[in-house]
């Protein structure tokens, strides 16, 4: 069995994965409150944080999969990107317990752990097929060929998805995460009662921008002034999150027709997101895998998903691994 380990932002993950990658027998995630105060995550207090909690939550793994380190063969980690703090606990964490064992070490990159999420939600899909990663860091679209390799389609000029839904909020004085504070503040509010602009609209390219639509709520909230915006807070968080996942619906589907994908994958963070979810099964005319939120939010079952195709380091070459921000 694969233990896997995950920390590369403000949750401290471990699970314990099938040899295949393709069922978690348990999925631990202890999502930080100490960044709640602050409106975003701070790097420092997230890898402190890691540090108390991370024997913990491995061990919880282990017991929710009713088993031990015994049945455990191979340990996987996200290595990279990530913030370096953070990342560098799970890593010493992994490289500690593979080390004590003699067991090979499998580095993930975590956006490869985001796509493949989407095994552990349908077991029988392999590539090739059309992916979009839509976080809180990140927002790509790639294409994934027969041997799990990356191919860039399209990504971000400048916000990544999760980023304007979560700036979007914070200006309307919603909590962090932005993406879920909005969904709940959007409930009743009328989508089309505010034009919010949705970038790179016509353009033939599969790339996205958010930093537009950030302005655009700026200048709206100054013009409304605070009681008003107070009144009309449900069609304003209805209206932006809507032209949010507008635009990443417009690409796929354009990424659909360009690359005549048998399938396509919806991961990360933002993928949780009932709104997109509900539109993307509803437009898209194509087998498509969103795996359940709580596999869309950073978890460790996904890194676990993503190790059986990533080559590992024998022990104990790996002592020398080290972490990435990028
Ligand atoms: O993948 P993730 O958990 O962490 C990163 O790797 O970034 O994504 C976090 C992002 C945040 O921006 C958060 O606001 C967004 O995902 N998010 C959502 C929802 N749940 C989380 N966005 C929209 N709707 C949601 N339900
Ligand atoms: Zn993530």
């Amino acid at each position: 069995m694969i233990l896997a380990i995950e920390t590369s932002c403000d949750d401290t993950c471990a699970a314990v994965v099938a040899p295949d990658g393709r069922r978690a027998l348990s999925n631990v995630v202890h999502t930080q409150t100490e960044h709640d105060r602050y409106g975003g995550v701070v790097p420092e207090v997230a890898s402190r944080a890691h540090l108390e909690r991370i024997d913990g939550v491995i061990e919880r793994s282990l017991a929710d999969a009713d088993t031990d380190l015994t049945d455990i063969d191979r340990v996987a980690v996200t290595t990279r990107p990530g913030l370096i703090g953070a990342l560098l606990v799970g890593v010493a964490a992994a490289k500690g317990i593979a080390y004590a064992r003699s067991l090979p070490l499998i580095p993930v990159n975590h956006l490869e752990g985001h796509i493949a999420a989407a095994y552990l939600a349908e077991p029988t899909l392999e590539p090739p097929f059309v992916a979009l990663i839509a976080s809180g860091g990140h927002t790509a679209l790639y294409c994934v060929d027969q041997n799990h390799s990356m191919h860039l389609l399209g990504e971000t000029l400048d916000d990544a998805a999760g980023e304007a839904l979560d700036k979007g909020a914070r200006m309307l004085g919603l909590g962090f995460p932005g993406g879920p504070a909005l969904q709940k503040a959007a409930h009743g509010g009328d989508r089309s009662r505010y034009d919010f602009p949705v970038a790179l609209k016509g353009r033939d390219n599969l790339n996205f921008s958010f930093s537009g639509l950030k302005t655009s709520l700026l200048y709206r909230l100054k013009e409304l002034g605070e009681e008003r915006t107070r009144e009309e807070l449900p069609h304003l968080a209805a209206s932006y999150e809507a032209a949010v996942i507008e635009a990443l619906v417009r690409k796929l589907a354009r990424a659909a027709d360009l690359h005549e994908a048998p399938a396509m994958v919806v991961a990360g963070g933002v993928a949780a997101n009932a709104l997109l979810r509900r539109t993307l099964k509803e437009t898209l005319d194509i087998k498509l895998v969103i795996p359940p939120p709580r596999l869309c939010t950073d978890n460790a079952a996904m890194i676990g998903a993503a190790a059986p195709h990533t080559p590992a380091a024998a022990y104990p070459h790996y002592l020398s691994l080290n972490a990435r921000s990028v």
